[in-house]
């Protein structure tokens, strides 16, 4: 049995082969529409989601199969003091798939031990987001034909932000990738991504501060939220929640076909005039992101179209 904890816990053809089926996926929905008949999801959401919660659900419902589960940890029995792993043994009694969000960094780990179903962490506080990145880049190849020779660039809560830790871990697969962290000092990737990503795989990689000093040489530029949830005081929350707002005019110094991703909610870093711009992916990796997880819950059932 296959879990999904961390994006690595694929091989790069296994990616690749989840991508190609989302394609599939896309280009033929009705060969996929019974693939889960009689197969049930259930998502257990310890922390608040919309995106990623409706886009299992909906992807499960596309295969022909039913969902259950909970949006918030008080409408579970963790509000009584049940552990993960006791919640876990029940629910995968119920459900032939789970996937988890989580706001303590390897609880769905934690909750793989005891399932006796495959589990998808669908976000483990700062840590990782594994689903986001398989939705990020089936966006990236679907936009640009490719996942390698591209750099890109990562603005914002690089610290806290677990799609950008996820997303890092894969493209560092690929040949050819140049990273650009533009952040605030307080805000900058951890030391762990440094050395157990980025350095072991001898990765090109620089730090900035500055978003229009590195606009020019991006061919993505994956934007994000200050994670507000994830700071220990407010004051410094309010200080560094507008660092980065990308607007009409520093977008003047972009490639043509540079590529915006972020992997939503927004809070005020992209302008919403720029969502008129071409460039601007993010609303295309929403769905993206329904067809991959469609593509992710297929293999870990082992079935077939
Ligand atoms: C992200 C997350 O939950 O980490 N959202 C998502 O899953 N689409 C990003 C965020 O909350 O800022």
């Amino acid at each position: 049995m296959r879990h999904l904890i961390d994006i690595l816990d694929f091989t790069t053809d296994e990616i690749d082969a989840l991508l190609d089926r989302a394609d599939d996926i896309i280009a033929n929905p009705e060969k996929y529409q019974e693939v889960c008949k009689h197969k049930k999801l259930a998502t257990l959401f310890f922390e608040p989601s919309t995106r990623t919660r409706l886009s299992f659900e909906s992807a499960m419902l596309s295969l022909g199969g039913s969902v259950l589960g909970f949006s918030e940890a008080k409408s579970s029995s963790a509000s009584k003091g049940e552990s993960v792993s006791d919640t876990i043994q029940v629910v995968s009694a119920y459900s032939d798939i789970i996937a988890m969000r989580h706001p303590k960094e390897g609880a769905p780990l934690v909750a793989s031990f005891r399932s006796g179903v495959p589990i998808i962490n669908a976000g483990d506080g700062g840590h990782f987001h594994p689903t986001q990145t398989l939705t990020d880049l089936l966006t990236i190849r679907r936009e640009k034909g490719r996942l390698d020779n591209l750099t890109v660039g990562f603005c914002g809560d690089l610290k806290f932000g677990r799609t950008v830790h996820s997303l890092i871990s894969a493209l560092s697969r690929y040949t050819g990738i140049k990273i650009v962290l533009i952040s605030p000092d307080e805000l900058k990737l951890p030391t762990y991504m440094k050395t157990d990503v980025l350095d072991k795989n001898n990765m090109s990689y620089r730090e900035t501060t500055d978003l229009v000093e590195a606009m020019k040489e991006l061919d993505i530029l994956y934007m994000t939220r200050v994670q507000q949830e994830r700071f220990f005081n407010e004051a410094d929350y309010i200080r560094l929640k507008d660092s980065y707002i990308l607007t009409a005019k520093k977008m003047e110094s972009a490639k043509e076909d540079m590529c915006i991703l972020h992997p939503l909610p927004r809070v005020n870093e992209i302008s919403v005039e720029i969502d008129d711009d071409p460039r601007a992916c993010y609303f295309k990796q929403v769905a993206c992101g329904k067809f991959v997880r469609m593509a992710l819950i297929m293999k870990l059932l082992e079935v077939e179209a």
